[in-house]
């Protein structure tokens, strides 16, 4: 919902919230204002995806929208700022990731606080980020729904169940509770 107010793909408005970075930004800001007034600033988190083309999403400059957006976040101390890195796009499998999570290594410039990053990430690259700055954390999606026990497989460099795209959205258990353990699997 923010996202179409952020981006100039879908924001048309010509009001205070449409038209400059300051004026797309005014809704989201507003709200999470709101929202740590009530909760407090360490218990409010913001995830954006910059790269994100969800919806035929769009910015005709996503580097300067974001990083404005995520300076203005950070006078916020937030609990933390959650990014989507350009290697996902949508919720498709992308073939054609970016080796380089450059969403995140933009945005740490800017700001300072807690950034997650997720997206495409494995055990290695998820390493790496940290180990480079750009990152906190890293988050992971689809690997932690076919693998119950991913840090520990994470931890000791095991191999990871693959993911069934055709159960993620399914209505049933299936895809949901029975992907097995390591040591299930390796028993079997
Ligand atoms: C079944 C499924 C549902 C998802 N739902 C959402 C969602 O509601 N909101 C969101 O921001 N991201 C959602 N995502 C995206 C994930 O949070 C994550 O950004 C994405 O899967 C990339 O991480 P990964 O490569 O580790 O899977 C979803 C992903 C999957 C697989």
């Amino acid at each position: 919902m923010f996202d179409q107010f952020l981006q100039d793909g879908s924001n048309k408005r010509t009001d205070i919230y449409g038209g400059s970075f300051e004026n797309r930004a005014r809704f989201l800001l507003d709200a999470t204002r709101a929202v740590i007034s009530v909760w407090g600033s360490d218990r409010v988190a913001v995830r954006l995806g910059p790269s994100g083309a969800f919806g035929d999403m769009s910015d005709s400059d996503p580097e300067g929208l974001f990083t404005y957006v995520a300076a203005e976040l950070g006078k916020l101390n937030l609990a933390y700022l959650h990014l989507i890195e350009p290697r996902v796009r949508g919720n498709l499998d992308d073939e054609t990731r970016s080796p380089n999570p450059v969403a995140s290594q933009l945005i740490r410039k800017f700001y300072s606080g807690t950034i997650i990053a997720a997206g495409g990430f494995k055990g290695a690259s998820a390493e790496a980020i940290i180990t480079a700055g750009d990152a906190d954390l890293v988050a992971f999606g689809r690997d932690f729904i076919a693998n119950p026990d991913l840090p520990e497989r994470l931890l000791r460099r095991q191999p990871l169940n693959p993911y069934d795209r055709e159960t993620f959205f399914g209505g049933t258990d299936v895809g949901y509770i029975d992907y097995p353990f390591y040591e299930e699997r390796a028993a079997a």
